[in-house]
């Protein structure tokens, strides 16, 4: 028989990652290649979109390169990456401008425009949530306003992994879960929202068609092909946003199932049959990567965001298992040190794009050592917050399952166990959503039946953590503790945006 495989394009915040897999998810070559973040103001972001398709195309080459598979023996490709950015293109597929990215705030003006022009309660209703700053409508409306000449010219708007996929297929589309991050997406019935199209004053036909998941959404053409080494005529699928695609990386791709990563941003992300949504929008209900399911995740804007700033600023001699381990070396609680991880505001619980960072209870005997600690436990009670809402919507779990770079340190996923109070599972490939791209590849060109049964095949468990009471109860105290820390700063945080 015929072996097959498979690439799975992880378009991550820090770099991209390109996996080659074999139709049973065993990893055959792996390739990343790094690019910058850009932060021109306090709260601000922005990526070079082509430096995204220069990472790309050059790991999918390497890839085939390093494993030597015969380009013909590849099935198909999936891609998945960071939601929300905003590509903007010409009439000739010419990028405008920079890609505003998912964690820039500077949209709260255009956030409470959308919400005045759609209202409140429509606006949930249809896009499953508020107007956030973290999405792609409100950062339209500020092109629009900022930047008419740039926005006069756009004929196109794709989110980052869609643009990489323009350049691999010369198709203009994007698939279910990834645009619903986008706030322009009907979420319960799959389709764009004409109603909300009109309330923004956005022409449809400047967005893509929207494709499942898993359906092929069109095939590589002969100048990409030349770049890649791909052969013509490959066929590229949906894919899937990064959470959605690790959803489907990790086997949560059925109901009671959740995970959680820490990558740049931290998720806690569960599975659904049915578009359940918190009334208070504090988590996200988007359309999952399986067909009639959805998922419901809280997102914490800065997870493995605040342990790269620190290494960065405290420790850059280490690497981030040496970090780990020194944080290890001091005791639960971080000698009474707290940290609230708000370095780019934060979405759940509060949904606010003020608040900042700060650590609470600084003395001279503590350490950077300490501080590091607090950074790993402050990052984990915001990934609690998250869990405590989707256990409040009344969603139960028996296990959990941790991925991203955070999920691949033992002692971080014994705190999450700890303070989580679940076991706390990972699955042998660590590297979620290239495996959840390549999966959904597997199922849409015919390798399986469908995503379920692909994962069936390709995902495998592997490590189980079971919670300590004792320290669990510990944690919990320290929890409600921190709970108390961002109403006090509150109104500081807001002053501070003033000043
Ligand atoms: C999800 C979100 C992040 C980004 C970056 O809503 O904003 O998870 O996708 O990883």
């Amino acid at each position: 028989m015929k072996r097959v495989y498979l690439i799975g394009v992880d378009l991550g915040t820090s770099g991209t990652k390109t996996i080659l897999f074999d139709s049973l998810g065993n990893i055959v070559a792996s390739k990343s290649a790094e690019y910058p973040l850009h932060q021109p103001k306090n709260g601000w972001a922005e990526q070079n979109a082509d430096d995204w398709i220069d990472a790309g195309f050059a790991t999918v080459k390497a890839v085939l390169d390093i494993s030597g598979v015969s380009p013909g023996d590849i099935a198909g490709i999936g891609i998945s990456g960071q939601m929300h950015g905003l590509v903007m293109l010409d009439a000739g597929g010419e990028v405008l401008r920079k890609s505003i990215i998912w964690c820039d705030q500077r949209t709260a003006e255009e956030c409470r425009e959308i919400t005045q022009r759609v209202g409140e309660k429509k606006l949930i209703e249809i896009t499953a949530n508020p107007a956030l700053t973290g999405f792609t409508a409100s950062k339209i409306l500020w092109v629009r306003k900022n930047e008419p000449d740039i926005y006069r010219k756009c004929r196109h708007i794709l989110l980052p992994k869609d643009y990489l996929r323009y350049k691999l297929t010369g198709e203009f589309a994007t698939e279910v879960s990834d645009a619903s991050g986008m706030q322009l997406l009907d979420v319960k019935r799959r389709s764009w929202s004409d109603e909300v199209l009109k309330a923004l004053d956005i022409e449809p036909a400047l967005l893509g068609k929207v494709y499942e998941s898993k359906d092929i959404t069109g095939y590589v053409t002969k100048s990409a092909a030349q770049s890649t080494g791909l052969l013509e005529g490959t066929p590229v699928v949906g894919g899937a946003g990064d959470n959605a695609a690790a959803a489907v990386g990790v086997g949560v791709v059925k109901n009671g199932r959740a995970f959680t990563t820490i990558g740049t941003s931290g998720v806690v992300y569960a599975h659904t049959d049915k578009p359940i949504i918190d009334p208070q929008g504090r988590v996200h209900t988007f359309c999952c990567a399986v067909e009639d399911a959805w998922h419901v995740m809280g997102v914490t804007q800065a997870a493995g965001l605040s342990l790269q700033w620190y290494k960065r600023n405290f420790y850059p001699e280490k690497s981030y298992s040496e970090l780990t381990k020194a944080a290890e070396n001091v005791p639960l609680g971080a000698n009474k040190l707290f940290n609230l991880p708000f370095l780019m505001g934060e979405r759940t619980p509060h949904l606010d794009a003020d608040c900042r960072g700060a650590f609470i209870g600084l003395s001279a005997i503590h350490t950077k050592d300490d501080m590091l600690r607090a950074v790993l436990e402050g990052v984990t009670y915001s990934l609690k917050d998250c869990l405590d809402i989707l256990t409040g919507m009344g969603m139960t779990f028996s296990r959990m399952y941790a991925c991203g770079g955070g999920g691949t340190s033992a002692f971080w996923r014994r705190m999450l166990s700890d303070v989580f109070d679940l076991p706390v599972a990972t699955t042998k490939c660590a590297e979620g959503p290239a495996l959840g791209a390549a999966i959904l590849a597997a199922a849409g060109v015919g390798v399986y039946e469908n995503v379920p049964a692909a994962c069936d095949r390709m995902v495998q468990d592997d490590t189980l953590q079971m919670p300590d009471k004792t320290l669990g109860a510990a944690y919990t105290a320290n929890h409600s503790f921190y709970k108390k820390l961002y109403p006090a700063l509150k109104a500081s945080f807001s002053d501070l945006a003033m000043l």
